[in-house]
């Protein structure tokens, strides 16, 4: 499968927010990567739902909304009904997980589980036939620009390799740190979905840079 590649509007221009969205539709972009952070979970702040909502107005592509909260089951149906396609919750943020992704997929969303850098990957050894998506931290979560971490290539290998038997069409998502750089050993150690924030956003020419993370290829 061709990789996807998933823009994070976490560092787009909120004030220019639907001439941004209009971009991305333009784009090769496959999803647009909506960041909700509360400011427990994570020691930052980022938007609700009536930006959700207002986004999912203008978007042509799926809503790959990653939740960065505590306690995420309460907010479920609201980000279903704001507009949210993919629906990805945090390992640690979840006690009973498996009753949260049924609750996903009832919803009728693609169902994934958001990792932290120092989570053991065996620990989704359980889940995983059960998922959709793992959406990979290569930051600590909060906050866009961040340095990718390296045992991230590390971490890929091991879920590829924990998911070959179970479920083979796992989709692994790399959020955080991704840059032209690194993106094609992303992808060879097994990824394939690329989430981009600043080296989207901070490009001079936005749509070239998302072209560019479409077009790497691993063969
Ligand atoms: C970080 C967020 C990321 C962030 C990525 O907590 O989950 O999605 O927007 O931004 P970059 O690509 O700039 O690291
Ligand atoms: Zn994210």
């Amino acid at each position: 499968m061709k990789h996807l590649v998933a823009p994070s509007i976490l560092s787009a221009d909120f004030a220019n927010l639907q001439r941004d969205i209009e971009m991305l539709n333009k784009s090769d972009a496959d999803w647009i990567h909506v960041d909700i952070m509360d400011g427990v979970f994570v020691p930052n702040i980022s938007f609700g739902f009536p930006v959700v909502k207002a986004v999912k107005q203008h978007a042509l592509k799926p809503l790959d909304v990653h939740l960065m909260i505590v306690d995420p089951d309460r907010y479920l149906n609201e980000f279903k009904e704001a507009g949210a396609n993919n629906i990805s919750v945090h390992f640690e943020a979840c006690i009973h997980l498996h009753r949260t992704i049924q609750k996903i997929k009832e919803l009728g969303c693609r169902a994934g589980v958001a990792i932290n850098p120092h989570t053991p990957i065996a620990q989704l050894s359980d889940i995983v036939e059960d998922i959709d998506l793992v959406c990979m931290m290569s930051v600590n979560p909060g906050f866009g620009g961040q340095k990718f971490i390296e045992s991230t290539y590390r971490r890929i290998r091991e879920l590829r390799l924990l998911a070959q038997d179970r479920n083979p069409n796992l989709l692994i998502e790399i959020d955080g740190g991704v840059n032209h750089q690194n993106s094609l050993s992303l992808l060879q150690a097994g990824a394939n979905v690329l989430v981009a924030g600043n080296t989207v956003f901070g490009a001079d020419d936005q749509m070239a840079s998302i072209k560019q993370l479409k077009d790497v290829s691993i063969t």
